[in-house]
């Protein structure tokens, strides 16, 4: 049983995707660590099984919806010191030559433009109040051309640089940001795939050049180090975590 630490102690932190897989490690290790989490899921029975204590807010919802983004951040009532962005959804892997319209707007939409909207939600709050950290979830694929369709590795690449921009905003206001880039991580996303000739081409890259499969925890732990007071001189940094895979 891992030791946790009381970091988050009287702080209040937002999870997207906090029903499954990293949102969910992250939420959970987060309210272990003292925080009042904040958790928004698109699955109400996920977010039903998170075990955030009593202090714990659960918000059911499409983050893709803004009226689902204010009440996220209404349940803070005011005081947000952390933002962990993890709500995604994978492409098929469908490359260029095969993406349709709607995966197209489905991927951008909740892996790129509410990611945006929350972040200026939370950066709105953190502002005036001098302080704050906002982790944003991109991918492998946010690094590379070979790790996820069109639709994934376009979003992935674009979360990174709005990451770094709303570093360069924030900067001088207490305000942080950052990205993590896992590699590949055991967890419910559905990898189904929908293209036979873009799964291949992956799957070629991946077998010859990825380390094994994470656990979410160890995303987990990356993100809440991120948020936390003991990375209060980090900010715009891209962090992979992925056994090395990125160094390739
Ligand atoms: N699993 C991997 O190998 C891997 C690798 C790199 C990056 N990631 C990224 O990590 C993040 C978390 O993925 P995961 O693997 O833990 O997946 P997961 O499917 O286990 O968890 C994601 C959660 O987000 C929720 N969600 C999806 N769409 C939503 C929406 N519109 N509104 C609110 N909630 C929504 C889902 O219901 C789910 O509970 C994603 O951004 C994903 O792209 C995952």
């Amino acid at each position: 049983m891992p030791h946790f630490s009381s970091r988050f102690a009287g702080k209040t932190v937002v999870v997207t995707g906090a029903g499954s897989g990293i949102g969910r490690a992250t939420a959970e290790r987060l309210a272990a660590e003292g925080a009042r989490v904040v958790a928004s899921d698109i699955d109400p029975a996920r977010l039903d099984a998170v075990e955030l204590g009593a202090a714990g807010v659960k918000v059911a919802g499409d983050i893709t919806q803004a009226a689902v983004v204010a009440s996220v951040f209404d349940a803070c009532e005011g005081r947000l010191d952390g933002l962990a962005n993890v709500a995604g959804v994978m492409d098929g892997f469908l490359p260029i030559a095969e993406v349709d319209d709607e995966t197209w707007d489905r991927v951008l939409a909740v892996n790129l433009t509410a990611v945006m909207r929350c972040t200026r939600a939370a950066v709105r709050l953190m502002e005036p109040a001098g302080a704050g950290a906002i982790v944003q979830v991109a991918s492998e694929a946010g690094l590379r051309g070979s790790a996820g369709g069109v639709s994934y590795t376009a979003a992935k690449h674009a979360v990174i640089g709005l990451g770094r921009s709303a570093a360069f905003a924030c900067k001088g206001t207490g305000v942080r940001v950052n990205v993590v880039a896992p590699g590949g991580v055991i967890t419910g996303i559905d990898a189904t795939p929908r293209s036979e000739k873009g799964f291949q081409s992956v799957m070629t890259v991946l077998m010859a050049a990825a380390p094994g499969l994470a656990d979410a925890g160890d995303i987990a732990a990356a993100i809440t180090w991120l948020l936390s007071d003991e990375a209060k001189n980090v900010s715009g940094a891209v962090l992979a975590s992925d056994g090395g895979w990125s160094s390739i």
